[in-house]
């Protein structure tokens, strides 16, 4: 678990003011409970999923690149920026285990997610990102653009799209018609997270993941998972996760 001993200090932290959740989350990660669902929902094995959990910290050459970006994500004072955090690893480790040909996120910010995506799809050999953000400068930190930490050696196979996800993101899937996985990481307002979930799951090819960031925030997530009936979904750390028939 070496993700674990990056931003130790910031895990301490987070840990003191939110014990049960700790708690609750680390006999997950040791009992193995997280990477046996997402082998499941990927067809791989829980052991690959945790080789690739761990993967990005292999690779000296990324690290080196995250702890670089990394005083620039903390002047931003925003948790969504950790590009340690664990929502943005299992991003990575589903990415790797499915080798999706189309990932369709909606929520930029620095980038961090997108920098993780596309190196996923960079290592599989094949995928495209296409990313949507409001661009409102809300998260970034001082003087930074939307999507300025992914590096200009991924970006040939990254589409950012500037403006808001109800007006460009039907365009965006009716232009693609089917997608392999798409993640919500906008605006976590109750009728947003609806509005994203309704209109992207038709054009979640059969066997594809519908991933949503603090998909506890409110029963959005909850109430699709009933109404869309997946074949499987869960959430971890927060992150909604479902797997379509
Ligand atoms: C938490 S941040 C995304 C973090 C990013 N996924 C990561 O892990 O690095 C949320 C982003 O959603 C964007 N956003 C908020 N409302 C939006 C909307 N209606 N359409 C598109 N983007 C939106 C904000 O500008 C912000 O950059």
């Amino acid at each position: 678990m070496k993700w674990l001993m990056r931003n130790f200090k910031e895990r301490i932290r987070r840990a003191l003011r939110h014990p049960a959740y700790t708690a609750k989350a680390l006999a997950h990660d040791l009992l193995g409970i997280d990477e046996r669902f997402l082998a499941s929902v990927t067809n791989s094995s829980p052991r690959e999923l945790r080789s690739f959990l761990n993967e990005p910290f292999r690779d000296e050459e990324f690290a080196h690149y995250l702890r670089e970006c990394e005083p620039h994500l903390r002047a931003a004072f925003h948790p969504g920026n950790d590009p340690y955090a664990k929502k943005v690893l299992l991003q990575y480790a589903i990415t790797r285990a499915v080798k999706p040909d189309l990932i369709v996120e909606t929520g930029v910010a620095s980038g961090v997610s997108s920098t993780y995506l596309l190196t996923a799809c960079r290592l599989n050999g094949r995928g495209r990102v296409s990313s949507i953000d409001i661009d409102n400068g809300e998260y970034l930190p001082p003087g930074k653009l939307t999507g300025w930490m992914v590096p200009e050696y991924l970006r040939a196979n990254w589409t950012l799209l500037l403006g808001d996800s109800k007006i460009l993101l039907p365009r965006l899937l009716a232009q693609l018609g089917e997608v392999d996985i798409f993640i919500h990481d906008s605006s976590h307002t109750y009728e947003h997270m609806k509005f994203e979930f309704e209109l992207s799951y038709p054009y979640i090819r059969s066997g594809g993941l519908l991933l949503s960031d603090d998909a506890n925030f409110n029963a959005a997530f909850e109430e699709c998972v009933k109404s869309f009936r997946p074949v499987r979904a869960r959430v971890i750390r927060n992150v909604g996760v479902m797997k379509k028939p």
